[in-house]
């Protein structure tokens, strides 16, 4: 079958080629039907960007300027202004994370989810209506109805959240986009909309992309991650290798960084050293090196290509990809 979504060598430049922000820098993956794709990375390792290149929204001083993106056997990037707009919404559709910037807080909730379904469904106000009084159950909110009345700020960032999701899946999307769709909620309400989503995914069938700094939430959501540093897919594959037995040691020291409910026996948590420096330029090395336990020479003069490296589909872009789980095992018995 051929993937819903294929990305290739996807470029983002922010500002001049020589000294401005490549944001995203040689992106490939592939998403089929229905699958869960978690990207994840630090602040600034271009997750957003890559997202919002998907919907063909990103702006000045930021542009693409290189790769492919096809959508359903289309290519997004060649689509002109009519035809992106609408793919978006109807075939494509992108939750935020802050759902305030995102609801328009002068319509009321009713208003904003039958104008979507009457514009890019097609459907009757009456139609309309009644679809949205569904939509409002399906992600959780009580008494519909007479909520199709209130505005934005009527509702609490949870519920705010729900209505967010709504909207995002009112055309039934065959890919929906989740940018850190929980990080500005508590604990329980983050588990109840991740269900929502898993729910909806079920029955619409859509893929979907999953954003997140948060590596607990794309543990139990995702089917494949990919994990990005300074605008690079770093390491991706299968959800259980990338976690279980990591081959770029990016994906080593954001797992070591992340508290494991699963295994609160586990040592404690550990830091990546240093920052994250923003991409400039062509990648003539490893964007990582300077934080690396492991570096060698070779990784500050050749950029490593993201390749087969550990279980089947799993590929990491390291010069030690191989032998990074032994390599680790010597240092710490070294550290001991
Ligand atoms: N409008 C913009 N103008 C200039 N640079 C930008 C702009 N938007 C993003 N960037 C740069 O692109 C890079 C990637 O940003 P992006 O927002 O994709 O990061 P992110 O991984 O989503 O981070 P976060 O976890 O903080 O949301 C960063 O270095 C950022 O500074
Ligand atoms: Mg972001």
């Amino acid at each position: 079958m051929t993937p819903i979504l294929s990305v290739s060598d996807l470029k983002v430049q922010f500002g001049s080629a020589e000294n401005g922000v490549r944001a995203v820098d040689d992106v490939s993956f592939a998403l089929e039907r229905g699958e869960t794709l978690g990207i994840v990375g630090e602040s600034g390792s271009g997750k957003s960007v890559t997202g919002l290149s998907l919907l063909r929204l990103i702006s000045k001083p930021g542009r693409v300027i290189g790769g492919s993106i096809l959508f359903d056997g289309r290519d997004l990037l060649a689509m002109d202004e009519k035809e992106i707009r609408s793919v978006r919404g109807r075939e494509i559709s992108m939750i935020f994370q802050d759902p305030m910037t995102s609801l328009n807080p002068v319509l009321t909730i009713g208003r904003q989810l039958t104008e979507i379904l009457e514009v890019q469904g097609g459907l009757t106000p009456g139609q309309a209506r009644t679809r949205a009084v569904e939509l409002l159950a399906l992600v959780g909110i009580p008494s519909p109805e007479r909520r199709l009345g209130d505005y934005p700020h009527h509702f609490s960032g949870g519920m705010r959240q729900r209505v967010m999701i709504a909207i995002a899946v009112a055309c039934r999307p065959k890919l929906l986009i989740a940018d850190e769709p929980t990080t500005a909620l508590d604990v329980t309400i983050q588990a109840q909309i991740l269900d929502i989503l898993k729910s909806l995914q079920k029955e619409i069938g859509m893929a979907l992309i999953l954003i997140t700094h948060d590596l607990g939430i794309v543990a139990g959501m995702a089917d494949r991650i990919a994990v990005m540093y300074g605008g690079r897919i770093v390491e991706e594959g299968p959800t259980d290798p990338v976690f279980e037995d990591p081959r770029m040691p990016y994906t080593v020291g954001l797992l070591r960084s992340t508290p494991r409910l699963d295994r609160p026996e586990e040592r404690r948590l550990r830091p990546i050293r240093g920052l994250p420096v923003a991409p400039r330029g062509e990648a003539r090395f490893c964007r990582f090196a300077p934080r690396c336990d492991l570096v060698e020479p070779v990784c500050t003069r050749e950029a490593p290509q993201l390749e087969a490296a550990g279980a089947e589909g799993q590929r990491a872009a390291c010069h030690f990809a191989e032998r990074v789980p032994e390599l680790l095992h010597t240092q710490e018995e070294a550290a001991q």
